[in-house]
């Protein structure tokens, strides 16, 4: 009986390896056959119910059936390709062989002025924040002083979306009260992102496009210490002789308002084509955070004071890399964004 069954194991083994496909199949009827917890040692396990002289028979058997098989399957092995030495024809290396050029991703121009801008920040102590691009009417608007009806409402082309009151965010300061109202003050906060607008695009305009917002909410806060910062950012950016200029300009959620312009960072003031023979480059817009925002935020505007400011993210790298059409930033096309 027990022969019998040695037999037909090695039968249906021999018949397996002749159809085997490749090494791994030919390494798992090894194991399923022959392994430690394999077929063959399953029956070999029932030979102590057998009398000492049927068990050395079967024994003798079974012994001499592992080395048949086991010698099949290493002919078997070769068969497959596997030379003696254990390595695979398959794995042959051609030396001579050209690699292909490998190519590497890297930062897109705007990430590049987004992470620079980020580190001089950080190393005022500042926070870094994100914020929702599909934003409330409220967080974007009408907490930033610019209700509903507000002719302010016109310099920004919106995106509303249908019902819910929601919009895709126009700018960066939507995240001024989401941030007062989650950390109160004293605070000091940049939220680098994606607004977007209604825009008719042409080299100058997208409707979509990126921003860097930074507002600092302390005791006794004014426009010297506004401008201070901005010198910082402005001498990191572009080098020690940048110098900064404010100028009034409205915007509805700061007062005074304030546009913002630095040396140009290629003729150094002369007047260039990247100025248009200013010698200044508009940066930004700033201004001492209106009360009443700071009311939004629940900020007591009679303890606490603030300035915030906006950079075009955008118009930096426009600048910085001399690109002269806005549309190829988020265009996609790896011809434009392989020079960087
Ligand atoms: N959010 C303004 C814009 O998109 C830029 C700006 C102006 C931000 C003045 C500010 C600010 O924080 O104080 O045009």
């Amino acid at each position: 009986m027990l022969e019998e069954k040695i037999k037909q194991l090695k039968e249906e083994t021999i018949k397996k390896i002749s159809e085997v496909a490749n090494l791994e199949q030919l390494r798992e009827l090894e194991i399923y056959f022959l392994g430690r917890k394999g077929e063959l040692t399953k029956i070999l396990r029932t030979l102590g119910d057998l009398s000492i002289e049927e068990r050395a028979k079967a024994g003798d058997l079974a012994n001499k059936i592992k080395n048949e098989l086991t010698l099949e399957i290493q002919k078997a092995r070769q068969n497959l390709g596997e030379k003696t030495d254990g390595s695979s024809e398959k794995e042959w290396i051609d030396v001579t062989a050209v690699k292909e050029k490998e190519e590497f991703g890297h930062l897109h121009p705007i990430s590049i002025v987004q992470y620079e801008l980020e580190d001089i920040f950080t190393s005022m102590g500042f926070m870094v924040l994100d914020g929702p691009e599909l934003e409330s009417d409220y967080y974007n608007f009408e907490a930033l002083n610019i209700p509903s009806w507000h002719p302010a409402r016109d310099m920004q082309d919106t995106f509303y979306v249908e019902g819910e009151n929601l919009l895709m965010r126009t700018q960066t300061s939507s995240m001024q009260v989401r941030a007062m109202e989650k950390y109160g003050a004293p605070l000091r906060v940049v939220v680098p992102g994606r607004c977007f607008r209604n825009e008719a695009t042409d080299v100058r305009h997208e409707h979509t496009f990126y921003q860097l917002e930074g507002f600092m909410v302390g005791k006794d806060i004014s426009v010297a210490n506004l401008k201070a910062v901005l010198e910082v950012v402005a001498k990191k950016l572009y080098g020690d002789d940048t110098k900064v200029k404010l100028r009034p300009k409205f915007y509805p959620f700061v007062e005074p308002g304030i546009n913002g312009e630095v040396t140009c960072f290629l003729c150094k003031g002369k007047g260039c084509r990247v100025c248009k023979n200013t010698g200044w480059l508009e940066i930004f817009g700033a201004g001492l955070i209106h009360p009443n925002v700071l009311k939004f935020g629940k900020i007591d505007s009679k303890k606490w004071s603030g300035f915030a400011f906006g950079f075009g993210l955008t118009r930096l790298a426009m600048l910085k890399y001399e690109i002269d059409d806005v549309r190829l930033l988020c265009g996609g096309d790896l011809r434009f964004l392989k020079q960087f």
